[in-house]
């Protein structure tokens, strides 16, 4: 819970990599939005993390700023929730050393995205990537976070967080919350595109498999035209035995508040061809306001600058307070102010 405003933290990190798609936007940003009011909320852009594996060092500061300007022009709002670099506030690397000397090697090589990303970058198998889970409980438990949004992916990540809290506590008191995974309502899940078995995922190779939030909105029509759909030819929602339809049935539905039944009764006997037309457009419908707050946000340096100095100094400010706490708890002499 907030002190100053009486409310559940929520926190969540976000990895500057691949782009942006429309189901990072059904499947968690929308409900970010919608958090802003009733939570009080951090988003951290966290290069720290990105670092684990090479970057092209341009790229990153490209892809850092685009982000930003993308989770501003879908409804993030820096009136209301902090936003800040996570290099910006060194606590994160600071309480990452500390929790590195709480966490076991046997948990860390545990953890399937470890042994993905290893046997991905054989030839930069760093003790960075090797931690990551200790670096993203510190991003958590800085904030004395309540809430944490997650992919399905980062289940395992946010079990050591609670662990490392819990063994911390367990120690010297009570220093951290224990956070709670946020994983998004049902019918969040957008697949592929191509392959509706598996996620749409940002990061894939295949750009026809995902729709980004920056696709053009020909584009993006083309994409939706051309997904793919099983066989038969009526509108209908069942993921198990009809992946591809009910993958634009739930993006429909996400895009116009409608539930699955209306949409099946209004394209009863009608095909795929009107749906796909109708989906195409109110698609390309939804880019264009996002894409044109985009481009303003984008070209406004000193705004983005602005809204990154307040978030870094406000999370400084919280960060450095649990901070303090660690510290004294561990033994270290306190520093005169
Ligand atoms: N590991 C997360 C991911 O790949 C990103 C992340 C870093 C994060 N720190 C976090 C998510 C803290 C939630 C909370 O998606």
């Amino acid at each position: 819970m907030d002190a100053s405003t009486q409310k559940p933290v929520v926190l969540s990190g976000i990895q500057p990599s691949g782009h942006l798609t429309i189901g990072n936007y059904i499947g968690a940003l929308k409900h970010w939005v919608r958090l802003q009011d009733s939570h009080q909320c951090l988003f951290v852009l966290v290069d720290l993390h990105a670092i684990t594996v090479r970057q092209d060092p341009q790229d990153l500061r490209k892809r850092c700023y685009d982000f930003l300007a993308l989770y501003l022009a879908c409804g993030i709002d820096p009136g209301k929730s902090t936003v800040f670099v996570q290099s910006h506030v060194p606590a994160h690397a600071g309480l990452a050393w500390v929790l590195n000397c709480f966490t076991y090697m046997g948990e860390l090589s545990r953890m399937t995205q470890f042994k993905d990303k290893a046997r991905k970058h054989q030839a930069n198998i760093n003790v960075g990537l090797f931690a990551y889970p200790a670096l993203m409980a510190a991003d958590i438990l800085l904030y004395q976070a309540d809430l944490v949004p997650v992919g399905a992916d980062q289940r395992q990540h946010l079990e050591i967080a609670r662990d490392l809290a819990l063994r911390f506590n367990g120690i010297y008191g009570q220093v951290f919350n224990v956070p709670e995974a946020y994983i998004p309502p049902v019918g969040a899940r957008v697949m592929s595109l191509q392959d509706p078995a598996s996620k749409m995922s940002k990061s894939d190779d295949n750009a026809a498999n995902y729709l980004a939030l920056l696709d053009p909105p020909e584009v993006a029509r083309n994409k939706i035209k051309r997904a793919v759909t099983d066989c038969g030819a009526e509108i209908a929602y069942d993921p198990d035995q009809r992946p591809g339809i009910s993958n634009l049935v739930s993006i429909y539905g996400a895009l116009s508040g409608q539930d699955f039944s209306a949409i099946q009764a209004a394209y009863a006997g009608r095909g795929y061809a009107p749906f796909k037309a109708d989906l195409a457009e109110m698609v390309a419908e939804f880019l264009k306001p996002i894409q044109q707050e985009y481009g303003k946000v984008r070209r406004d340096r000193a705004y983005m600058h602005s809204v990154l100095k307040a978030g870094a100094s406000e999370a400084a400010r919280r960060s450095g307070r649990t901070m303090d706490k660690v510290y004294r708890k561990l033994g270290f002499i306190e520093r005169e102010a």
